[in-house]
């Protein structure tokens, strides 16, 4: 695979500007769960960094669970059906339950999470998203708590991939897709 800087276009939110604005979604978190103890569930993979930084930031006790999810989207684009393709571990009836996302595109991915789990009856549902691009929209869905609203662009990074790569990366980074060459 290419190194990242060959087709790097320009780092659009640095590592300190991450953190800092995660250090302060915990805070806020931390205020609003009080003696609610929020039940955190990551979508893999995307969300694995952020859920990892987040969590040392939440002052109320808490407890995490996983589930995975694949939309039948071609390419970089998901379309409506989504289906699950790992399910959470511990039943969320009557839990505050506090999803955590990388990115909110088209909306499907996160309007289907949320019909799944609203079937669970938890107690409480909400959506905290790292990442919005609020201009490719085309489900309406509730973002409760949001890291950085970001303009329509391919991104990568810090939990997002390029074909499964470059998740690792700290910050978040635009991508110039015409010296993109994957394997
Ligand atoms: P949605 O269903 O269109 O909202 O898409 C959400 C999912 O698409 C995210 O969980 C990501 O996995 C992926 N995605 C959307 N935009 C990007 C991007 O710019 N970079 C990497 N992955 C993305
Ligand atoms: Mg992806």
């Amino acid at each position: 695979m290419q190194d990242y800087r060959d087709f790097l276009d320009e780092i659009l939110i640095t590592e300190e500007q991450l953190q800092k604005r995660i250090a302060e979604l915990g805070e806020e978190i931390s205020q609003d769960y009080q003696n609610e103890d929020p039940h955190l569930i990551c979508i893999l993979r995307g969300g694995i960094l952020f859920l990892t930084d987040l969590m040392r930031h939440i002052r109320v006790p808490n407890t995490i669970d996983f589930m995975a999810v694949s939309s039948y989207g071609v390419e970089r684009q998901s379309t409506g059906q989504v289906r699950i393709t790992l399910d959470l571990k511990d039943d969320i009836q009557d839990r505050n339950v506090l999803l955590v996302e990388d990115i909110i595109d088209s909306g499907y991915t996160i309007a289907s999470v949320l019909s799944f789990l609203n079937m669970r009856h938890p107690k409480s549902l909400k959506v905290c998203a790292l990442l919005d691009k609020p201009d490719r929209r085309e489900v309406e869905v509730p973002i409760h708590y949001l890291g950085f609203s970001i303009p329509n662009k391919f991104v990568f990074g810090y939990g997002l991939d390029m074909d499964e790569y470059y998740r690792n990366l700290p910050f978040i980074a635009t991508v110039d897709l015409d010296r993109y060459k994957p394997d």
